[in-house]
């Protein structure tokens, strides 16, 4: 059961992993915890939502990379993304602080560091994280 478990786990970060890297990291930051190169190219500035993890709720950051966010950058995913994926997006990026260990290794081996390696360390980086709510 507990291989099982980690089985879907691991399914669902390398989705994760390549559709992030893919469609999203240009502008939200990559997962070596590098912030995006267009972080002040745009006006609101894309949030770096590896750096920081968000605070909002799921349903909220799922209607935001469904539908967009209206005069910004960000694109609306519904017609570039499955349902599926936009899911798995959105999953991953509401738990980043509370992922499983084992997540946490691989990320570490692939990565070089980890959410966990920068948790608590959030609020010292001058973020460009705004809510235009
Ligand atoms: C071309 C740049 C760009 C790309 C590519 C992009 N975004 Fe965004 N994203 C933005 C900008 C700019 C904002 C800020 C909008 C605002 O200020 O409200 C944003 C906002 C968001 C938010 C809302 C954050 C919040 O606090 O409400 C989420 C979630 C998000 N993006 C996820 C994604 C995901 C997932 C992808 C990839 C599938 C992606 N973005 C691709 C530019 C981008």
């Amino acid at each position: 059961m507990r291989s099982f478990i980690l089985g879907i786990i691991v399914t669902i970060v390398v989705a994760f992993v390549a559709i992030y890297s893919m469609n999203c990291a240009v502008c939200h930051g990559t997962l070596d915890y590098k912030p995006s190169m267009l972080q002040h190219s745009m006006y609101p500035p894309p949030p770096q939502i590896i750096l920081e993890a968000l605070d909002d709720p799921e349903w909220h950051l799922y209607y935001a990379i469904r539908t967009g966010v209206r005069y910004t950058g960000m694109p609306a995913w519904n017609k570039a993304l499955s349902e599926q994926d936009i899911w798995k997006v959105t999953a991953f990026l509401s738990r980043l602080e509370k992922l499983p260990p084992a997540v946490q290794e691989k990320w570490k081996k692939v990565y070089g560091t980890s959410p966990e390696s920068h948790q608590g360390k959030e609020h010292e980086q001058h973020g460009a994280h705004e809510h235009h709510d």
